[in-house]
């Protein structure tokens, strides 16, 4: 049956069938295309959205802009101490507002029930740019970035290492559910997805041909795997007293060349990023001079080889958001 996704929010992976995910991500391939070819493609001038971001951003930020403007529409940003939203002004509220004004509305933020309330009020496609719980519009690009590195995604191993319970241990789990790969969730037991996650992905799963594993097994995990994907050890909103325990549950998840060589020399490293991997940043300053640590969920090294692709999945966002906004708003 042909896609249409006119009208629809895009909240979390878990909402799309994988015939609407494929269609997402033949689209976002076309306009990228156009865009690599200076084709213009604004089908959606006189139009507006607006990015309400109640946590910080650069490529989600400004993959929308860009997409945005692409596109021909006008876009709004809102950072989190320039709108009324949660202050004085209700979800529900600043939801009808919006959606008043606005052809599609961006939210990043906590929970995930703030997305969905405000796409349940605002009558206009809302778009989930991450929360605690979930980042779809990052598994689109990663499941592109995947098709163009490997040439398909049924069959494919994908490992996770780190925080497996955080937005993108989730949402990878869903997204390889969906789509057929094979996801091994490799962390600590305390950081293990949560049941009911586990068990729908399962479910999912039997549909796809995909399996969902969890194991604390780094050598028989990541053993000639395709993708080794990571994330930062302490999200977005955690208190900063998580990171003297999360530094240790974690420093034997680490993705260092020893990882690398047990999955392969064909095998890819993928990172949502922003990334840890060298003390150019104050976060990481600050973690070095407390605890010692130079390098966290992958070396400089990994980070920094042939088999990074962490800068064609960051490219991706904006391909691929674009998408998401053509194909909800419509020409
Ligand atoms: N990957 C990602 O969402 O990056 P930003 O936090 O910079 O948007
Ligand atoms: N887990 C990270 C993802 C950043 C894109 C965070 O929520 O901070």
């Amino acid at each position: 049956m042909a896609v249409n996704l006119r009208g629809r929010s895009f909240l979390k992976i878990l909402d799309f069938t994988p015939n609407e995910i494929r269609y997402l991500l033949d689209l976002s391939k076309n306009l990228k295309s156009l865009k690599q070819a200076g084709i213009a493609h604004d089908t959606l001038k006189g139009k507006n959205i607006v990015l309400l971001f109640e946590k910080t951003s650069t490529r989600t930020r400004c993959a929308f802009e860009v997409a945005g403007r692409d596109l021909g529409m006008g876009v709004t940003f809102l950072d989190p101490s320039a709108s009324q939203m949660g202050k004085k002004e209700s979800i529900a509220d600043t939801a009808r507002v919006l959606g008043r004004m606005y052809d599609g509305i961006e939210y990043r933020g906590f929970s995930q029930k703030i997305v969905e309330e405000l796409a349940e009020y605002a009558g206009v496609p809302v778009w989930n740019g991450l929360t605690d719980e979930f980042h779809p519009t990052q598994m689109l690009a990663d499941l592109l970035t995947i098709e163009e590195k490997l040439g398909r995604l049924k069959g494919i191993k994908l490992v996770y290492m780190g925080d497996a319970r955080n937005n993108m241990g989730n949402s990878l789990m869903v997204a390889c559910a969906k789509m057929g790969l094979h996801f091994t969730a490799c962390a600590p037991k305390a950081l293990f997805p949560e049941k009911w996650l586990v068990d729908a992905c399962q479910e999912i799963a039997k549909e796809s041909g995909a399996t969902v594993t969890l194991t604390e097994d780094v050598a028989a995990a990541t053993q000639d795997v395709d993708v080794i994907y990571t994330d930062i050890w302490v999200s977005m909103g955690e208190p900063e007293e998580v990171w003297e325990s999360r530094l240790k549950l974690l420093q034997s998840y680490q993705v260092n060349a020893k990882v690398m060589e047990n999955a392969g020399k064909d095998a890819i490293f993928m990172h949502c990023l922003p990334s840890y991997h060298d003390l150019n940043t104050e976060v990481a300053q600050k973690i070095y001079q407390k605890f010692g640590v130079q390098e966290m969920e992958v070396t400089n090294e990994v980070f920094e080889s042939k088999q990074s692709v962490v800068f064609d999945e960051a490219e991706n966002r904006m391909h691929t958001i674009k998408a998401v906004i053509l194909a909800t708003i419509g020409g």
